[in-house]
C-alpha cells in the first residue's frame, strides 16, 4: 500500500453532506481524494455513483473507495457488483476494524443519515489505519473472487 492511500469518494442526495465532511477531513488528514460528486445536493441515483468509485478502484487509480448513501446499503451491494471490489458498510469502528483485517474491504461504505461527522472520522481512520491480515483470510478472500467467476460462467453454459 502507498504511504497515503489514495481515496475515491462519492455518494447519493442522502450522503452528499456526510460526503462533504469526509472529503474535508481526508484533506485535512494529507489524503489525496478524488471526489467523484456529486456537487449538490440533487437527487442521483446510488448506483451511478457507486459505479464510478468502484471502477476507480477495480483500475487501481485509487486505494480505497468511499460510498456515502443514506444507510450505507446500497451503495455497498451496487458497487460490489465490480469485479475486484470489496466493499463493506461499516456504520460502526468495528465493523471498519474487521472489514479491513480480514476482509480486505477496498470499499467503505457509509451510512449518512445514520452516522455523524466525528463518528465517521473515527471510522475513516480505522478504516486507513488497519492493514490485511493476510494468511487464512487470503484463502477466504480469493473465494469471494472465485464465486464471480463460477457464477458469471455458469450463466454461459
Ligand atoms: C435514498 O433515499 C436512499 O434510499 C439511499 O441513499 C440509500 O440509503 C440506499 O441504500
Amino acid at each position: 500500500m502507498p504511504e497515503k492511500p489514495k481515496v475515491a469518494l462519492g455518494a447519493d442526495h442522502a450522503g452528499f453532506p456526510l460526503k462533504e465532511k469526509v472529503r474535508e477531513y481526508l484533506v485535512s488528514k494529507g489524503y489525496e481524494v478524488e471526489d467523484t460528486g456529486p456537487t449538490t445536493l440533487s437527487r442521483v441515483d446510488y448506483p451511478d455513483l457507486a459505479e464510478k468509485v468502484a471502477a476507480r478502484v477495480a483500475a487501481r487509480e485509487a486505494t480505497f473507495g468511499v460510498l456515502v448513501c443514506g444507510t450505507g446499503l446500497g451503495m455497498a451491494m451496487a458497487a460490489n457488483r465490480v469485479p475486484g471490489v470489496r466493499a463493506a458498510t461499516c456504520n460502526d469502528t468495528l465493523s471498519a476494524h474487521f472489514a479491513r483485517c480480514h476482509n480486505d474491504a477496498n470499499v467503505l461504505a457509509l451510512g449518512g443519515r445514520l452516522v455523524d461527522p466525528a463518528t465517521a472520522e473515527k471510522i475513516l481512520d480505522i478504516w486507513l489505519s488497519t492493514p490485511f491480515e493476510g494468511g487464512r483470510h487470503q484463502r477466504r478472500v480469493e473465494k469471494i473472487a472465485a464465486l464471480n467467476q463460477q457464477h458469471n460462467s455458469e450463466k454461459k453454459k
